[in-house]
């Protein structure tokens, strides 16, 4: 197969990707996404790549950065429209982004996550923060990523005034219930069409609240539940995505669900690679295969094609 991933700058999956695709026989090309241009009219909407027409792909890997997110979407949605295969939606990319949306999908999906408000006013600052439990308690942007964004506030005056500021310079959050007894360790669980193809835990090491790799945290190997194998899988079904990473925390209610992110990185000292020994390139490639087949065979592939409403949360 000749296989497309739509990237930004993750260099080393790419490089991973193209490994992996070429052990199993495919030709795998990487297709920056600043080099993607469009012209759309109804009879003949083009699709260029430094500046020429695009060849023919039988599928598209999307693999966008989150701040590439607007324009990587929109280059993914007119590849949906030239009716090229592509691995996950530009719809399900998209939810994936928006921490507030994506709750709001667990909602219908009944997936559990921790306690979360959202305010627009100064005002309802109070009631959200009582409603949510009161402090401490976490403010996090909605389209933050790698921990950066994410803040524990340890009284009403420090919560206030964070959401204040964060208010000041109109970025979106939400305000959570902190899930004290799992402070500082997570598990990224890596679901590659409707399985779970490897997972760890992921411990910060200098006493932070967040896991992060990003920000020092370490990756260990780890067993799941069923149950929280289940809730992963259930998880990036509520929001349509196929190859996700679900960071999951387990609590004294059970595990609970704290975002799933729809461009996971896998490579890195501490990736989940390096820490299970999976090889997780290689199972994107083969969904990627199985994906286009069911494609070629008029199957829905896409959130969008199963749930024709899907865009209403
Ligand atoms: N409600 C919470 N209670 C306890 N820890 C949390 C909570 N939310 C996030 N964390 C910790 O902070 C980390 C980052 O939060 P997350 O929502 O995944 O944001 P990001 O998109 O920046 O990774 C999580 O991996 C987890 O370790
Ligand atoms: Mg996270």
């Amino acid at each position: 197969m000749r296989i497309g991933i739509l990237t930004t700058s993750q260099r080393d999956e790419d490089e991973r990707l193209i490994e992996a695709g070429k052990k199993k026989g495919h030709e795998v090309i990487p297709l920056p996404l600043i080099k993607c241009s469009i012209s759309a009219c109804t009879d003949d909407p083009i699709l260029y790549f430094e500046g020429k027409r695009i060849e023919p792909f039988d599928a598209i890997i999307p693999r966008v950065n989150v701040n590439y997110t607007d324009y990587g979407t929109t280059i993914l949605r007119q590849f949906q429209a030239l009716k090229y295969y592509t691995t996950d939606s530009a719809y399900s990319i998209e939810v994936g982004r928006d921490k507030l949306r994506c709750l709001q999908h667990f909602i219908r999906g009944a997936i559990p996550f921790p306690k979360t408000g959202f305010a627009y006013s100064k005002e309802d600052y109070d009631n959200i923060i009582k409603t949510v439990g009161g402090t401490p308690i976490i403010i996090k942007l909605i389209e933050g990523t790698e921990g950066i964004g994410v803040f524990l506030a340890d009284d009403n005056k420090q919560a206030k005034n964070i959401l204040k500021t964060f208010k000041q310079l109109s970025a979106p959050l939400i305000i959570q219930e902190f899930i004290e007894e799992s402070s500082g360790t997570d598990l990224r669980i890596f679901v590659v069409g409707n399985k779970v193809v490897a997972s760890m835990e992921r411990k910060s090491l200098d006493g932070d609240f967040r896991a992060n790799i990003a920000l020092g945290g370490a990756g260990y190997q780890v067993k799941i539940t069923p149950e929280e194998e289940q809730l992963a899988l259930d998880a990036c079904r509520t929001i349509g995505i196929n190859i996700a990473g679900v960071d999951i925390i387990r609590s004294k209610r059970g595990p609970l669900v704290i975002e799933i992110n729809v461009s996971p990185d896998f490579c890195g000292e501490q990736g989940l690679e390096s820490i299970t020994g999976v090889d997780v390139a290689g199972a994107i490639i083969d969904y990627a295969v199985y994906g286009k087949s069911r494609f070629d065979q008029g199957i829905g592939v896409w959130m969008e094609d199963k749930v024709p409403y899907a865009n209403t949360a």
